[in-house]
């Protein structure tokens, strides 16, 4: 049993967690996304100074509501890729400095790997091998987790992630940022058959498609011409209509491919982790498909589907429960296949 306090600032939330191997003491999480309002998307810098003055705090926080005192700490850790480079280094160097302060192991964490264990937090039970599927704002991704640090990915977008084309569709229909929850609430009002719009398929040199893989920025680029059009014909805008039409074309596709993937893999269970985890059209889609094919579906709480530190925390402790560790010179990396998490330990 490992006890690990980590830090996550990949983006846009800084959070400080402790985690008793998959227990959480703690979970503290300050949103920037009022922050990053006014611009329609995280600005970079913006999210970095914010980290550093929020992390102290967010820490202090997290150490109190544990209840536990330093020597009750084994580990310290902190999402190290990918992510924004400047926001990861302001977490990674706080985890740093306070493992060399108190003279505990230190731990990078890839954020992917992370997002997989938020599956752990509320199933403790969870053994591998199992499927994530994972959609945030920065990836789309079918991981097949065959054991602690030791994944694969079968299937990944192409170019948009699933939550950055919810934020630029709701940018084209005029509405708010982050445009995900805006668009699953208006869309709950609208027609998911009113418009067709193409799933974001990979055609493959020898003919078909790619099973696993998707584009979303084809679907995107259908839906600015759709607006363009029907604002020039009718002067209007649909936004329930295209908000239901788009959000059942995303879903519909993820549902699919998530499907083929863990039946043609022979994966029982599929996990659902990151921020579009909460969609609604999604959650149905793929309630439906697992059932009529006999397979589990595990929908994590949104509070540990979204950026948290308690997700990295229990990463953390396995690895440290199993002996890894990182060394104190690893850097913060924008870039990261998840397929190379054991490189970030010795
Ligand atoms: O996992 P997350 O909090 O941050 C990243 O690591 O990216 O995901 C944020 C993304 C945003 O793009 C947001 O629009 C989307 O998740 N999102 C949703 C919903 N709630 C949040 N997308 C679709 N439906 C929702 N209900
Ligand atoms: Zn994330």
């Amino acid at each position: 049993m490992a006890t690990v306090l980590a830090i996550e600032t990949s983006c846009d939330e800084t959070s400080a967690a402790i985690v008793k191997n998959r227990e959480v003491l703690s979970n503290v999480v300050v949103s920037q996304i009022a922050t990053h309002r006014p611009y329609g998307g995280v600005v970079p810098e913006i999210a970095s100074r914010r980290h550093l003055e929020t992390i102290n705090e967010a820490i202090a926080l997290a150490i109190a509501e544990a209840g536990l005192e330093w020597p009750q700490i084994d580990g310290i850790a902190a999402t190290c890729a990918p992510g924004l480079v400047g926001a990861l280094l302001v977490g990674l160097t706080a985890a740093k400095t306070l493992a060399m302060f108190y003279q505990k192991p230190f731990l990078g964490v890839h954020h992917l790997e992370g997002h997989i264990y938020a599956s752990y937090l509320t199933e403790p039970d969870l053994k591998p091998p199992f499927l994530c599927l994972l959609v945030s704002g920065g990836h789309t991704s079918l991981i097949h987790v065959k054991d602690c640090g030791i994944y694969e990915t079968l299937g990944q977008t192409r170019d948009d992630a699933a939550g950055e084309a919810f934020d630029k569709v709701a940018r084209l229909l005029k509405l708010g940022y982050p445009g995900g929850p805006v668009i699953d609430k208006l869309a709950k009002e609208g027609d998911p058959k009113a418009f067709p719009l193409p799933e974001g398929n990979i055609s493959l040199p020898e003919g078909g498609y790619h099973p696993y893989d998707s584009s979303f920025s084809g679907l995107k680029t259908a839906v600015m011409r759709l607006v363009k059009k029907l604002e020039r014909e009718t002067g209007e805008l649909p936004q329930k209509d295209i908000a239901a039409s788009f959000q059942e074309t995303v879903a519909r596709g993820l549902t699919k491919r998530a499907i083929a993937c863990a039946l043609n893999y022979g994966l029982s269970t599929i996990v659902i982790g990151g921020g579009v985890a909460a969609n609604s059209s999604l959650r149905q889609h793929l309630k439906e498909a697992a059932k009529k094919r006999n397979l589990q579906v595990l929908f994590p709480p949104l509070r540990f589907c979204t950026d948290n530190a308690a997700m990295i925390a229990c990463a953390a402790a396995d690895h440290l429960s199993r002996g890894h560790r990182s060394p104190l010179t690893l850097g913060a990396t924008s870039r990261m296949a998840i397929a190379s998490v054991m490189d970030l330990y010795i």
